[in-house]
């Protein structure tokens, strides 16, 4: 039996478009493409790389992305109007395979109140642009936005005529989290029994999370023959987020029996990308997050312990290693040799340089020296942290700070741009505040402090610490995370790594003005 194309759900990632709109999730664009290339290895059908017209960092990202990251195809979106497509079609033009992803909304309460225009209006611009994009490339996706809160006659008009327009998917978007999931399945059977020419083309979801229903709106499109899943890693998005990769592909993967199709998703990467769209935005997977989250597989009643060690169904759905869940397992300590970390890196899917091997090795064997039990999350979390990152700013290269009955201070110095050397010392509340003012004199960036946390990486007092910080400059919030034995230092990598990214994007609105 040959594959047809409803054997199979397109999966649609936005992690780099609508996941990135969210507060404090903003990537500069080396970290962009550091993630499309992750989610090429996660087998997703097609990259949602940026909105190319809404600012320089944008347009970059895009481009890099389409330039540089093979195997899906390259997505960009558009407004319904003409120099939006141009813009993305600029952007996209040197990928292998791309696609504009144009959009209008189409609810009476956007119409009104945002477009501020008649549904004729609407609907006229909309074949417009479906035409000019048709007219430069055959891949066009058409998203109503609000499609949920729509009236439905209307939506039957506007799909028919930008299916005849040209476009090649439809997009269903539940942009306010509205649906619930018989509704939301029934709008589906309603467009496929309505549309005259739907069989042309891939009907697609788009769901929000407002009400936690986001999963179950998107799956309860594919049971009424939707073949596309607009997703993102960790569920991340707008407000409450979108629907999550890895619940909606475990569910299809797992429940294969009802949905009778699959995706084309390498699931052993689920968890390796959940971590690293984590980290690089800045937004920490939450504990019982389906899936991806610390306690997924951990079983602790005593009934359910016993029960999974008779048989591991009795309470496992899904194996651990089935997402690329590291076995927790203790392997390598200091006696370990370079050859057998270097084995180790690949097999954590870090592809090492023989200089970053050398670097790396070195912060791995200084971790063994303070550290008994070297887990595989101990050497993700000393990659991730180390591995140099191009478009940062600044660099901490020395600090010190005293604590106890007195006042805490300390000093920093940091390198800017490889080469200025900041020196500058202060006092703080405690600790981590007198270091975070020591970097902020130094680096003299304007910020607020918004949120800060920190945790062990893996059990015990000598493990590594994790920081997480959130800051705030006049426009916008930005994430940043650190890792260290010393949990102070931990605290200040992960505040330069914040203000790394604020000063990227204050840099490139400059560039803008
Ligand atoms: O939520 C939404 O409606 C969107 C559209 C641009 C597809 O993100
Ligand atoms: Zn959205």
């Amino acid at each position: 039996m040959t594959a047809n194309k409803n054997d199979y759900v397109v999966i649609f990632d936005s992690t780099l478009r609508d996941a990135e709109q969210s507060p404090g999730a903003s990537l500069n664009v080396p970290e962009k493409v550091e993630i499309a290339h992750q989610l090429a290895r996660l087998g997703v059908d097609v990259i949602e790389a940026g909105f190319p017209v809404s600012s320089p960092v944008q347009f970059e990202g895009v481009q890099r992305i389409a330039r540089e990251v093979h195997g899906p195809v390259i997505a960009g979106l558009a407004r319904t109007v003409k120099k939006d497509i141009d813009a993305a079609v600029d952007a996209l033009k040197d990928a292998e395979r791309w696609r504009i992803h144009t959009f209008t909304s189409t609810s009476p309460v956007h119409m009104e109140h945002m477009l501020k225009m008649t549904p004729d209006v609407v609907l006229a611009k909309a074949v417009e642009a479906v035409k000019h994009a048709v007219s430069l490339t055959p891949d066009v996706e058409f998203s109503g936005q609000d499609a949920t809160r729509s009236d439905r006659k209307f939506l039957v008009e506007i799909i028919q005529a930008v299916i005849e327009a040209g476009a090649t998917t439809i997009n269903i978007p539940d942009t306010v989290g509205y649906g619930i999931p018989e509704e939301f399945g029934d709008l589906i059977a309603f467009l496929m029994a309505n549309v005259p020419n739907i069989q042309k083309v891939t009907i697609s979801t788009h769901c929000h999370n407002d009400l936690g229903l986001a999963v179950a709106n998107s799956l309860a499109g594919v049971l009424n023959g939707a073949r596309q899943i607009e997703c993102t890693i960790n569920g991340l998005g707008e407000r409450a987020g979108n629907a999550s990769l890895e619940e909606c592909v475990m569910t299809i993967r797992t429940r294969r029996d009802q949905f009778k199709c699959d995706t084309h998703i390498n699931t052993q990467e689920i968890y390796r990308t959940s971590q690293l769209v984590s980290r690089l935005m800045g937004l920490e997977v939450q504990v019982n997050k389906a899936i991806v989250g610390a306690n997924a597989f951990a079983h602790e009643s005593g009934v359910h312990q016993d029960g999974f060690l008779k048989e591991r169904t009795t309470y496992e759905i899904m194996k651990p290693e089935d997402v690329g869940v590291p076995r927790s397992k203790i392997v390598l300590g200091r006696h370990s040799g370079r050859h057998g970390f270097k084995v180790r890196c690949q097999e954590l899917g870090f592809e090492l340089t023989e200089e970053q091997l050398t670097e790396m090795y070195a912060k791995f064997i200084d971790l063994a020296d303070k550290k008994k039990e070297i887990f595989d999350e101990d050497i993700i979390a000393i990659l991730d942290d180390a591995m140099p990152r191009a478009g940062e700013c600044f660099k901490l290269d020395y600090m010190q700070c005293t604590s106890g009955t007195g006042i805490p201070s300390a000093t920093v110095r940091i390198i800017r741009e490889g080469k200025d050397e900041l020196l500058e010392s202060a006092h703080g509340d405690g600790p981590v505040d007198a270091v975070y003012n020591a970097i902020s004199k130094a680096t003299g960036m304007d910020v607020t402090l918004e949120n800060y946390s920190i945790r062990a990486v893996t059990g015990s007092t000598d493990a590594l610490g994790e920081a997480m910080v959130r800051i705030r400059d006049d426009k916008r919030v930005y994430a940043g995370r650190g890792v260290s034995t010393d949990i102070i230092e931990a605290s200040a990598k992960a505040y330069i790594n914040a203000l790394n990214h604020a000063a990227a994007r204050q840099r490139n609105s400059k560039k803008q003005k």
